[in-house]
C-alpha cells in the first residue's frame, strides 16, 4: 500500500512537471545578440553595438509563469524581455535545438521605427496620412534563422513605452531558406505571414512584395497591394501567386513554374502593414548536372602501339564548376584511374548552362591497356556524379585465338619450309667445297 502511494507520487510529480514544461516551457527562452547603432553618433561611420540579450516566451498572454524565470548574470537586465507570441513562430524546434548542441541558431534584435512605406504598392495603406495612436510604443524587429535552414523568421514587436513586455504583432517566415531545384522544375519559394488579430493593424490591409536579388543586381519580381487587390507591373514571367491563399490564411509563397539558370539567386519576401514591414530573405540555387557523350564511339579497333584519341563533352549543366576525369577497366574488372585528360575552357549556352570537354590519347602499349576494356569518363559534379562509357579493343595481342593459332601453323609450316631449303642449300655447299678441297 504505501509503495503503491509513493508510485503514485512518482507518477504524479513526473506528470506535473510534464504539464509545466509543456506549458510554459515549449519555447522558453531564446538568446538574441541586441544591436543598435551607437546613441550620439550616427552620419557615415553608423558605429553599432551589439549586447547579449534573451527572450522569455510565452504563446498565451495570460501565461504569468514566464515571469518567474531568472536571467543569467552575464545577462543586463534592460535586455531581457517576455515575449508574447500567439503565433507561436518563436517556438519552431529549429530555433530551440537539444542542449548542449554546438550548432545555435541565429538571433537578432533591433530598435524598428515605424514609418509609412513609399513604394507604390504600399501608399495606399497609409493614404489617410494619421499616426495611429497605436504605433506610440517601442518597437523591435527580430530576425532569427533556424537551424538547418529550417526556417527564417522575421518578427515585429510592440511593448508599452518603457516597457520590457513586447507582443508579437506580424511575423513572416519561410520554411525554405534555401532551396535547390533541376532545370525546368517548379519551384516554390516558401513565405507566410501573421498579424496579430488584437491589433487594431489587423484588417488595415497589407501588401507583400518579391524582391530578386544575385551579385548586386535586383530586380522586382511580384508586387501585390492586398488593399486594392492590385498586381503591379513586372517584367517577370512564369511566376505565381496564389491570392486566395494569401487572403485567407497569409500564404505569400512565390511558385515558378520553370526553373531556369536565370532564377538561381535570393529572393526577399516583404510583407508591408501600415507603417510596417517585415521581410526574410531565401536562397534558390538551380543545380543540373552535366550529359556525357563520348566519340568517336564506337572507337575503332586499335594495333598496339596505336594510339587513339578519345572526347568527352560535358554538357547543359548549372553551376559552373566541374570535375572529368577518366577511367579504364580491364578484363579483370579492376578500376585504374587514367586522369584528368587535357580539359578544354568552359563555353555557356543562350539558356545559361555550361558545356566543357576533356580529350585522351589512348595508347594501349605505353598504357598498360592490354586487349583493351571499358573507357569511361566521369564526371562530378553539385547536381550529382554522371558516367559515360566506351569499349577499346586492343587486336593482335592476346592469349591465343583461333586465327592466331592458325597463324602460328602457318609461320610453322613456313619455318619447316625454309629449314628444308637451307639445309639443303648448305649440305649442297659443303659437297662442293669437299669437292675443291679434294682438288687441291
Ligand atoms: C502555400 O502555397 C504554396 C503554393 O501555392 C503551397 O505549396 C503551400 O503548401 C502552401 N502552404 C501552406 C502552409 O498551406
Amino acid at each position: 500500500m504505501t509503495e503503491y502511494s509513493t508510485i503514485y507520487r512518482i507518477v504524479g510529480i513526473v506528470l506535473t512537471s510534464a504539464v509545466i514544461r509543456a506549458s510554459s516551457n515549449g519555447c522558453p527562452v531564446m538568446e538574441c545578440w541586441f544591436v543598435q547603432e551607437k546613441p550620439g553618433r550616427g552620419g557615415f561611420s553608423a558605429a553599432v553595438t551589439q549586447e547579449k540579450s534573451l527572450m522569455y516566451i510565452r504563446t498565451d498572454p495570460d501565461d504569468s509563469s514566464i515571469r518567474q524565470f531568472r536571467p543569467p548574470a552575464d545577462i543586463d537586465l534592460s535586455r531581457v524581455y517576455y515575449v508574447t507570441d500567439p503565433s507561436a513562430s518563436f517556438c519552431h524546434a529549429s530555433l530551440h535545438p537539444p542542449e548542449g548542441s554546438v550548432t545555435k541558431p541565429q538571433c537578432e534584435i533591433n530598435p524598428f521605427q515605424p514609418q509609412p512605406s513609399m513604394v507604390r504598392w504600399a501608399t495606399s495603406l497609409t493614404e489617410s496620412g494619421q499616426s495611429p495612436i497605436h504605433l506610440q510604443a517601442d518597437w523591435f524587429s527580430v530576425a532569427a534563422q533556424g537551424l538547418d535552414g529550417q526556417l527564417v523568421l522575421s518578427a515585429l514587436m510592440r511593448a508599452p513605452s518603457g516597457s520590457k513586455e513586447p507582443q508579437v504583432i506580424l511575423s513572416v517566415t519561410s520554411r525554405t531558406a534555401s532551396v535547390r531545384a533541376r532545370l525546368g522544375e517548379r519551384v516554390t519559394l516558401d513565405c507566410g505571414f501573421w498579424v496579430d488579430p488584437s491589433s487594431p493593424l489587423s484588417g488595415a490591409g497589407f501588401s507583400v512584395e518579391w524582391r530578386y536579388q544575385f551579385r548586386g543586381e535586383g530586380r522586382l519580381v511580384l508586387a501585390y497591394d492586398g488593399k486594392n487587390d492590385w498586381l503591379a507591373d513586372t517584367t517577370e514571367t512564369g511566376a505565381a501567386m496564389d491570392f486566395s491563399a494569401l487572403h485567407e490564411s497569409g500564404n505569400a509563397s512565390l511558385v515558378l513554374e520553370e526553373a531556369e539558370t536565370r532564377h538561381s539567386g535570393t529572393y526577399i519576401c516583404t510583407v508591408y502593414l501600415p507603417n510596417l514591414l517585415a521581410q526574410v530573405a531565401l536562397d534558390l540555387e538551380v543545380v543540373e548536372p552535366p550529359s556525357l557523350s563520348i566519340f568517336p564511339s564506337p572507337l575503332p579497333l586499335v594495333v598496339p602501339g596505336q594510339a587513339v584519341t578519345v572526347q568527352c563533352e560535358a554538357s547543359g549543366f548549372v553551376p559552373l564548376s566541374l570535375e572529368l576525369a577518366w577511367e579504364f577497366v580491364g578484363a579483370d574488372g579492376k578500376s585504374r584511374p587514367l586522369g584528368q585528360g587535357s580539359v578544354t575552357g568552359h563555353k555557356q549556352a543562350l539558356d545559361g548552362t555550361y558545356s566543357q570537354s576533356s580529350r585522351l590519347e589512348l595508347d594501349s602499349a605505353k598504357m598498360g591497356l592490354g586487349r583493351g576494356g571499358e573507357i569511361s569518363c566521369v564526371a562530378v559534379h553539385r547536381g550529382g556524379t554522371r558516367k559515360a562509357k566506351v569499349t577499346l579493343n586492343v587486336i593482335g595481342v592476346s592469349a591465343p585465338s583461333i586465327e592466331d593459332s592458325m597463324a602460328m601453323v602457318a609461320v610453322a609450316l613456313g619455318l619447316y619450309g625454309l629449314i628444308k631449303v637451307f639445309s639443303w642449300t648448305f649440305s649442297s655447299t659443303g659437297t662442293s667445297h669437299g669437292d675443291t678441297k679434294d682438288k687441291v
